[in-house]
């Protein structure tokens, strides 16, 4: 475990007794392959007071400035998860990870900014906001919020006005499944999105079909299949093509654009395939547990073994992740997050007997960047320039904050990481930096290693050693009107012409 498990943190030693050379505002990176989504070079980075200052070949410094060497290695953006809850109240439990062990863990896998998903209070979403404030204030890295709405009236429509004018979430979450919890229904659905849209805001989707969801898991459970497999069994892929191309046709109805948060199968991919072609401006999100893994591991025998696997949607059987790293190469899907939902096997044990109460939600902050760099550039799918690209920079653009984030170039924040392509990691809970006592990755080992994160400008991470400050995080407001909206208002009018002109009769 890490210096944050002690309690030992932003010190000059660390856990192990290793002493940190003192932080400087002043660092220079030298000798490395700078990679932007568009573009690598042979650069020095110089970096001072939390940003990136110049990209040049051989800076010159003084002094007082400390120096990294990253020859062959690649000087990356820090990664940016999309998709994370920490400290969230779900499924009669809390996720295991807050936003301090949550960011410990990101900053130690290379990940410098996640975007969290904020609940509403029994609906209210400026009372969820409010609680996610204080929650994210024990923060150690910058985040930003999404807001899920989970009911509809009209204190849920001034509310999103506000959050998006004044308080930087440009972003809302729909959940099309938990029924009886978080589910919206179509209509409830159709008006957020149309709020969406008049607030230049993001409409995103959990899509699965709630009632159909619901109806599969009673059914399942009374043929007497009661553990992990009956999760999968209960909710298969087609009730998620159905659910996404039911959204990206309402949205495409609104004329709004659409994020599909953990696009799990091709039922999902072909819908948001086949939008995409006509020109839909929908956006696909898969998780690194959906690229990677497969159902079976569902059928362990083992509960501890099985549960701690269980999501929604579920991990699908062999082929759907291959199909989505084709997709996330070939650009049909845009972005990678991870969904970290943490929960330990005590937790997990809630639904020993009953798959329905196990709390969904896996783990992969931490991990994400090393395994979507083991399934994509290892495996040749990707350049590494699109590595950067999908683990953060179309998330800076996507939410528009680029390039503030996502980039490194003279006055972007300095959240950058060096990852060692020759090095090795190997992945297990008895090293990871999460609460949680299990690891969905447990014993992957690949080559490459991120042996260095920066976060604010400062090493926070450094060849297996942790030194994080709680309270430093910052929050990073994201504006509305972001990229996806470019233009939109001209697709209206021809939306509109399209139609024909209503008859004028006359009345008798
Ligand atoms: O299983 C999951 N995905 N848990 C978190 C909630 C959600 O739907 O994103
Ligand atoms: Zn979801
Ligand atoms: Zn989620
Ligand atoms: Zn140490």
């Amino acid at each position: 475990l890490s210096a944050v498990a002690d309690g030992i943190c932003g010190l000059d030693v660390d856990k192990e007794g290793c002493q940190w050379e003192q932080q400087t505002s002043k660092l220079l990176i030298t000798g490395g392959i700078v990679v932007n989504a568009d573009r690598q070079q042979q650069a020095d980075v110089y970096i001072e007071d939390g940003l990136i200052r110049l990209v040049a070949q051989n800076i010159k410094v003084s002094d007082d400035v400390r120096i990294i060497d990253a020859t062959g290695k690649f000087v990356m953006p820090g990664g940016i998860d999309p998709h994370t809850h920490m400290e969230m109240p779900f499924m009669g439990t809390q996720t295991s990870d807050d936003f301090f062990t949550g960011q410990a863990a990101a900053l130690a896998g290379g990940t410098t900014m996640h975007i969290d998903f904020a609940l509403p209070i029994d609906g209210d979403i400026a009372a969820g906001y409010e609680s996610y404030v204080k929650k994210a204030e024990k923060s150690c890295m910058d985040y930003s919020f999404h807001m899920a709405v989970t009911t509809w009236n009209d204190n849920v429509a001034k509310d999103m006005e506000n959050l998006v004018k004044e308080k930087g979430i440009n972003s809302f979450k729909f959940f099309l499944a938990y029924k009886g919890s978080l589910m919206v229904t179509d209509e409830q659905f159709l008006q957020g999105l149309r709020k969406c849209k008049e607030l230049g805001a993001l409409a995103q989707v959990h899509a699965e079909n709630g009632d159909a969801v619901a109806e599969g898991q009673a059914r399942i459970f009374a043929q007497g299949i009661t553990g992990p497999e009956g999760h999968a069994l209960s909710r298969p892929s087609l009730l998620e093509g159905e659910a996404t191309g039911r959204a990206i046709k309402l949205a495409q109805f609104v004329n709004t654009p659409l994020y599909v948060v953990h696009v799990m199968s091709t039922d999902a991919l072909d819908e948001i395939s086949r939008a995409r072609a006509a020109g839909v401006r929908v956006v696909g999100e898969p998780v690194a547990s959906g690229l990677a893994l497969n159902d079976s591991v569902l059928w362990d025998p083992d509960f501890m073994t099985a549960s701690k696997y269980v999501m929604s949607p579920p991990i699908r059987p062999a082929g759907h992740g291959e199909a989505l790293q084709a997709a996330l190469a070939n650009g049909v899907l845009q972005l990678v997050g991870t969904d970290h939902c943490a929960f330990n096997s005590k937790q997990k044990a809630a639904g020993k007997s009953d798959f329905r109460l196990i709390p969904n939600g896996v783990n992969g902050i931490e991990e994400r960047m090393h395994i979507v760099w083991d399934l994509m550039v290892n495996s040749g799918r990707v350049s590494v320039m699109d590595y950067v690209r999908i683990t953060s920079t179309a998330c800076a653009q996507i939410f528009n904050i680029y390039p503030q984030k996502g980039a490194i170039l003279p006055g972007s924040d300095a959240d950058i990481i060096i990852m060692n392509p020759k090095g090795n990691t190997r992945i297990s809970a008895e090293t990871h930096h999460s609460t949680i006592d299990t690891n969905i990755y447990e014993g992957w080992s690949m080559k490459g290693n991120i042996e260095t994160t920066i976060s604010q400008g400062k090493v926070v991470w450094d060849k297996g050693h942790l030194n994080v400050e709680r309270g430093v995080g910052r929050y990073i407001p994201l504006p509305p009107f972001g990229p996806l909206f470019d233009g939109l208002d001209k697709l209206d009018s021809a939306q509109l012409k399209a139609f024909r002109a209503p008859v004028q009769r006359a009345v008798e």
